[in-house]
């Protein structure tokens, strides 16, 4: 890791705990946590996922982190910037691990090859037009071989077939997080949007989603600055998706 970077993330780490996400917020309530503050766990043994799903990590093979970041050069309705920089920077740590086929599922999902690694979370703090603080919850499969909840996933071993030092993952994956906020701060948005589109997994080819209950066939033209999928139906309809609405199907 680059000395600067390495100097800036003030790790936690903790032999158990429920979910990094949720203490590392009631840590915050408690005791205001500064930038590059970061809680990992190898042993997460509740992990939240989106809305109401679950995250499944066997202890000791995987890594479990949530950070804080408080940007200052973005606003509120910019916020999906975050997701984009953190998505990369999950991108750049498993290309470096030599994985192939590495995309972005729309929104922050993480996979290879149409299999789930990585997925996170991003919870904001907002005052006013500003974010004062965001929470980042990542989970990476690193070494985990058998899945018993996820549906469809991998992990860097099952993709590689090595091993990896569970330590230099959450390491690596920092520095490149460290280096995807400088692109942020320095107001580098137009490249941040156009390599997150470059990554998005099944774009401009034609797919089945459930949108709204419905099925569908269409294909993801973009991304909007509010972080919404644009998608073309096979009836040339223009469809704005949020998350909530839209299901990909495999
Ligand atoms: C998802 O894809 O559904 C989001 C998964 C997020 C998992 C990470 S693991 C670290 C952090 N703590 C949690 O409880 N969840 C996130």
């Amino acid at each position: 890791m680059k000395d600067d970077c390495k100097q800036k993330f003030d790790i936690i780490t903790l032999f158990q705990t429920n979910s990094t996400q949720t203490y590392i917020i009631e840590a915050d309530k408690k005791n205001p946590l500064s930038e590059y503050s970061v809680v990992y766990t190898d042993n997460q043994v509740a992990g939240r996922g989106q809305g109401t799903h679950s995250w499944e990590s066997e202890k000791g093979k995987n890594i479990c982190f949530s950070l804080v970041l408080t940007p200052q050069t973005i606003s509120v309705s910019e916020q999906f910037f975050i997701t984009q920089i953190i998505s990369l920077a999950v991108v750049d740590t498993l290309v470096e691990y030599g994985l192939k086929d590495v995309k972005i599922k729309w929104p922050n999902d993480i996979y290879v090859k149409e299999k789930k690694i990585c997925g996170m979370l991003v919870q904001n703090n907002i005052i006013g037009n500003q974010i004062a603080k965001t929470f980042i919850g990542i989970g990476i499969n690193v070494n985990q071989s058998i899945f018993h909840f996820a549906p469809n996933p991998t992990s860097i071993f099952l993709e590689r077939g090595k091993q990896n030092d569970l330590r230099k993952v959450l390491n690596d994956t920092l520095q490149h997080i460290f280096i995807r906020y400088q692109q942020l701060n320095d107001n580098q948005t137009k490249t941040i949007q156009d390599e997150y589109l470059s990554l998005l997994l099944f774009k401009n080819s034609w797919r089945n989603y459930i949108y709204n209950d419905k099925s569908i066939y269409a294909q993801i033209l973009t991304t909007n600055p509010y972080g919404h999928l644009i998608l073309q139906t096979n009836d040339n309809e223009i469809i704005t998706a949020e998350l909530r609405e839209l299901r990909f199907v495999f």
